[in-house]
């Protein structure tokens, strides 16, 4: 946090800027063809945003480099005040060594391995002079058909919480100002993931209870964690963009939570205040998020153009724009860059792509994955000499990587299929084709089946949203046509969202999720096709059998007429289950685990309850369990949700192994916003689980 020799020197500097280089700092350009270097001499750029626009997510813009850094960083230094630029870059789940995507970090229920990746990425973005990256993406993601799901941690508040820190610390470490951390940004602030239709850009509409309970924990969470920024939603939220939301803003994330960064605005979003139809012009655009709280205007200029004058008609005050840029300052001084503004080339040479840090992205997409069916013990691969392996997907390079992956080159990547062969036991023959016809072919010689399937990531992340969540045009009839040749059958799925693979999972027999994992997905996948590892991955977000069942959740509220398949008058969907094809939480591993003996330290809770269980594995194969722990609050003053995650906790037994896992449940965990608006338990009655996923587990009962 700040301490007063900071805000010393912030206000020294503060006291000397003219207006014009106030409003430079609040200023953020894209340095695209046509920018002119003049401006960072002339002290009217307080960042450089090194982006290629809104292609950036799909590898088609060309990485920074620490010359190119230090270029900027000269002429900037040049200004009279020689205030430094803060460069920014989306640096989501990786940067030359691409991690799974952050969904699938988060299948993997294990924030430390987040919290190493996050220093990985910050340890090698800042070998180019980035000092700042547009993440962690903390986004609630309620509808799959939105194509950024992929870039968050899924439907669950308290696992976006825990990712949320771990992913922070990871980019900042103790001392942010060290030359290999990045300062972090918390985006998008706030229920994105809440678009109509699951449409990027559309308006959203969230109770207060649900914004404060779902959408807005793994925020505070980043703040609490100490992220130096935040970036505010696209989002028309309730009727007020929250690009100029002074409520959230200022008064919940200054006012309630005690942050002391800036907010930066996304891609034009003040700009498109216009649009939202809240701004006549740019220069109320600006003043309207300004006064808001947003400090730093990402790349559409109006700041830059309409604040000065704004003050001068006296419609914005110089206080205002003091405070904005008083927060830029803070972080850039928190950051180091007054006192190291350049970047040594030397490090680009040894921080990339290091051998550990490939060994990493393996470990994250081995335990991301996850295994959703397995009959026969199919997987993995056992004593089958021929193995056809087809599908779109057999020579996946760059494809591994998922959304956002600017910095990934595909030349770094093992092609799926040599990655495939490396990791298959001796004696085992692969045969690969994309082509349908082959495949049908070569089948009939082969003693089992697997398709790559799934979605390319050019179909994922922003704006990449789609309206049926059936696997990609063909695929369905190609898993159709080879299911009809009557050989065991796997399918491995690569998507950045859940699909609705029902038809598909009914004919197979086996069936492993392996989203985008990222640099060393394909020997991850090796090792756990062929058992050199056990899939231990979990759901993150629910997986539905058809698009028309979005949004479905598990953490849904009861109804009055809770849901029971046999009930009267109590369906769904006439012509579907009321269930998802998977729920929260569920993964299946290559052996068995087996839950009891139950144990609550008492039946009241007063301060703290113990909640344990026995957890054995009854199969024949190490593995590893992710444990749960659920709570229900039975009666509250608002509908409260039929189960809440509070806990997790991973653990590796052999075959045959028992141990009792423990979780302690505090009153405050129990706290939710009641119908008075205020934030708190109510005494009462409260189930329990300790669960392998949200729809099953050993059932418990305590008042509190
Ligand atoms: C994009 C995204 C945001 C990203 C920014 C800079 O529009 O919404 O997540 O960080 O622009 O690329």
């Amino acid at each position: 946090m700040s301490n007063a020799t900071d805000e010393t020197f912030i206000s020294q500097l503060l006291a000397q800027m003219t207006l014009e280089e106030k409003i430079g700092q609040l200023n953020q350009i894209n340095p695209g063809d046509e920018f002119d270097p003049s401006l960072l001499q002339e002290g009217k750029a307080g960042s450089l945003i090194n982006a290629s626009g809104a292609l950036t997510g799909m590898g088609f813009s060309d990485s920074g480099s620490a010359e190119l850094s230090n270029h900027f960083q000269k002429l900037t230094l040049e200004s009279r005040l020689k205030i430094p630029l803060i460069f920014g870059r989306d640096v989501i789940h990786g940067f030359r060594t691409v991690f799974p995507i952050p969904l699938a970090q988060a299948a993997a229920f294990d924030p430390d391995l987040a919290r190493q990746a996050a220093s990985i990425a910050a340890r090698e973005a800042t070998t180019s002079g980035i000092k700042w990256t547009f993440a962690p993406m903390l986004d609630i993601a309620r509808d799959p058909r939105w194509g950024r799901v992929a870039e968050g941690n899924g439907e669950d508040p308290f696992l976006g919480s825990q990712m949320a820190t771990a992913i922070v610390q990871g980019f900042q470490g103790e001392d942010i100002s060290a030359p290999d951390k990045l300062v972090a940004c918390a985006k998008h602030y706030v229920g994105y993931g809440a678009a109509e239709g699951g449409r990027d850009y559309e308006n959203g509409e969230i109770s207060e209870p649900t914004l404060r309970d779902i959408y807005l924990p793994p925020f505070r969470a980043a703040v609490e964690a100490g992220a130096g920024t935040l970036m505010s939603a696209f989002i028309d939220l309730n009727g007020i963009p929250a690009t100029a939301n002074r409520r959230l803003l200022t008064d919940v994330l200054r006012g309630e939570w005690g942050f002391d960064g800036f907010v930066v605005s996304d891609w034009e979003s003040i700009k498109e205040l216009i649009h939202h139809g809240v701004a006549e012009d740019d220069a109320h655009a600006a003043r309207l998020a300004l006064q808001a709280g947003l400090d730093m205007d990402m790349v559409s200029g109006v700041y830059l153009n309409t604040l000065g004058e704004s003050l001068r008609q006296g419609k914005i005050s110089m206080e205002e724009i003091d405070e904005a840029v008083r927060r830029i300052l803070r972080i850039k001084h928190r950051a180091g860059l007054f006192d190291h503004p350049f970047t040594d080339p030397l490090r680009a040479t040894r921080d990339l792509l290091t051998p550990e840090s490939r060994d990493l992205a393996r470990q994250f997409a081995r335990q991301s994955m996850v295994l959703l069916k397995n009959d026969r013990d199919l997987l993995p691969f056992k004593d089958f000499r021929r193995i056809l392996v087809a599908g779109p997907f057999v020579h996946a390079r760059g494809e591994l990587f998922g959304t956002w992956t600017p910095d990934g080159r595909a030349e770094d990547v093992t092609p799926l299929d040599e990655a495939l062969r490396q990791t298959a036991p001796k004696g085992t023959e692969l045969w690969f084709t994309e082509n349908v016809d082959m495949a049908l072919h070569l089948a009939h010689q082969a003693d089992a089946v697997l398709l790559l399937l799934g979605e390319h990531p050019v179909r994922s992340g922003e704006n990449c949203n789609v309206s049926d969540l059936g696997l990609p045009p063909g695929q369905a009839e190609f898993v159709q046509a080879m299911t009809a040749l009557g050989k065991p059958l796997a399918l491995v799925v690569f998507a950045g969202r859940p699909l609705a693979i029902t038809q598909q999972v009914k004919v197979a027999d086996a069936v492993l999720y392996a989203w985008h994992p990222g640099i060393e997905g394909g020997a991850a996948l090796g090792e756990i096709l062929f058992g050199q590892a056990s899939p231990s991955g979990r759901l993150p977000i629910t997986f539905p059998r058809a698009t028309g069942q979005v949004p479905i959740y598990y953490n849904h509220k009861n109804s009055g007429r809770p849901i029971d398949p046999n009930g009267e008058f109590k369906t769904r969907y006439l012509d579907l289950p009321p269930s998802p094809l998977f729920p929260f939480g569920f993964g299946l591993t290559y052996t068995r685990f087996e839950y009891s003996n139950l144990k609550l330290s008492a039946e009241t809770l007063r301060g703290a309850l113990e909640i344990n269980a026995e957890i054995t594995n009854i199969g024949t194969s190490p593995g590893t369990e992710v444990v749960q722990l659920y709570v229900r609050d039975l009666v509250g003053s608002l509908t409260r949700p039929i189960r809440e995650l509070k806990g997790f906790q991973r653990v590796e037994l052999q075959p045959g192994e028992t141990c009792r896992v423990t979780f302690t449940l505090r009153e405050e965990d129990l706290a939710f916003t009641r119908a008075d608006g205020t934030f708190g338990v109510e005494p009462g009655s409260f189930h329990v689980w300790i669960a392998s996923d949200s729809k099953s587990g050993l059932n418990g009962h305590f008042r509190l």
